[in-house]
């Protein structure tokens, strides 16, 4: 018999390229694309482009492909260039998901919302909507300096909207959908003590600021019905002083857990405040600057540069122990994101109890990862966690990694 610590260094990829499930759902592998919002929607329509992307994917043997940043309504955009949910792109996002489903891959939608932080020239109000007033650090370069706070009525409007916006993502054909809890977005807006500071029963206390995210998940279960796949994307920590902590996420994934949730996907770190949290590796800064069209947000960036972006260097599968800690603490299936990238480390997670794992630049860099894991014992992705592909994000053609491609 092999020693434990013998078979966990050996990659055995067979347990990675096993059928799961999540709740009725069955996937062919334990593959899932982690979401990356990847701006081919320039009018707001999924495009060729995202479909190729996408059938690229598909065809490398992804089991479930994410549809990254979903905006549940125009006005959860973060800026002009994603897609929002609703009848005016129904017939496209149909065809699109067809063409992943006829190649083999499941597809899943993450339902996002900017919250208080926007730069959508589109918005149906001149400034968007967050917890509390505060800076809306991302609409500067649009002249949105600032978020005002969302009132009792517009707490309930935002629960409906997710609710429409689930069912017409469930009418035309994801088979899953993943609601961003994290990375500095709205509804992490109302569960982080930074920026919500409101006085009513939806700010103070964990329970009080977990109100709006619970009746959302809520809502969407109401929407898709018990049997339909619902994941949790959260921030492990939110990597900033007086933020979400790593305590914190153990409460908050047991409190989504009671409430129906089926996955929790623990990443970290906030888009605007602590983002290289969850990436490692070099720093995104100069991809940025050299992407970054507009001057005023380049000059922003090169100001805020040395505080926003702080120094994580690269470890292969950087938040194995943080998530095993929720794993320990739920009952639901657990997704692993954050640096997984060899056989080897593709292994360790199954091997630890892991029921699927998200990938990300690895996937980027080598589409075709599920099919080479498959043949090669001792694949590692040729990503090198430069985060070039970052900084793609406010590339014309949308993202790619400019290493490999
Ligand atoms: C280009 C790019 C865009 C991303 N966009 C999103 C996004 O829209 N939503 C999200 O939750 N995470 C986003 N992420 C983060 C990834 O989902 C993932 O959490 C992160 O890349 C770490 O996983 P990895 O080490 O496998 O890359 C993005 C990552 C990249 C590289
Ligand atoms: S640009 Fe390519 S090699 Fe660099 S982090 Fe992104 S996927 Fe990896």
């Amino acid at each position: 018999m092999i020693p434990v610590a013998e078979q966990q260094n050996t990659p055995s990829p067979a347990l990675c390229h096993s059928e799961g499930k999540i709740n009725a759902l069955r996937l062919k592998n334990r593959f899932i694309k982690a979401a990356t919002f990847e701006n081919m929607t320039p009018e707001g329509k999924p495009t060729a482009n995202l479909s190729h992307f996408h059938e690229k994917l598909a065809d490398g043997g992804i089991a479930m492909t994410t549809i990254g940043y979903c905006a549940v309504e125009n006005d959860g955009r973060l800026n002009d260039r994603m897609m929002y949910m609703g009848e005016h792109i129904r017939s496209e996002l149909t065809e699109f998901i067809e063409r992943l489903h006829h190649k083999g891959s499941k597809v899943s939608g993450q339902m996002g919302h900017g919250g208080g932080f926007s730069q959508n020239s589109q918005l149906s109000r001149k400034r968007p909507l967050g917890p509390s007033f505060g800076l809306n650090a991302l609409g500067i370069p649009k002249g949105k300096f600032f978020c005002d706070a969302m009132t009792l009525q517009d707490i309930d409007k935002l629960v409906q909207t997710y609710h429409d916006a689930a069912v017409f993502m469930k009418s035309v054909g994801f088979d899953a959908l993943e609601i961003h809890f994290g990375h500095g977005y709205g509804l992490c807006q109302f569960m982080s003590p930074l920026t919500n500071r409101r006085k009513d029963e939806y700010g103070g206390s964990l329970e009080n600021r977990m109100r709006l995210p619970l009746r959302v998940l809520q809502a969407v279960r109401k929407a898709v019905g018990t049997e339909y796949p619902l994941l949790a994307k959260i921030s492990l920590t939110e990597g900033v002083p007086g933020g979400l902590n790593y305590d914190d996420a153990v409460e908050i994934s047991k409190m989504l857990d009671t409430a129906g949730i089926d996955a929790i996907i623990p990443s970290a770190g906030t888009s605007t405040m602590n983002p290289m949290i969850m990436f490692r590796g070099d720093n995104m800064l100069p991809a940025m600057l050299k992407y970054e069209k507009s001057r005023m947000m380049r000059l922003i960036l090169r100001l805020a540069g040395p505080i926003m972006f702080r120094s994580y260097p690269y470890e292969e599968l950087y938040f194995f122990e943080y998530s095993q800690r929720i794993k320990d603490a739920v009952q639901c299936k657990m997704i692993y994101v954050g640096g997984a990238s060899t056989n080897e480390s593709f292994t360790k997670l199954m091997q630890h109890g892991f029921d699927f794992i998200q990938l990300g630049r690895s996937l980027l860099s080598d589409p075709d990862l599920p099919l080479r894991s498959q043949q090669s014992l001792d694949y590692k992705s040729r990503c090198i966690h430069c985060n070039e592909c970052v900084g793609t994000i406010g590339h014309d053609d949308g993202i790619f990694c400019p290493r490999f491609n």
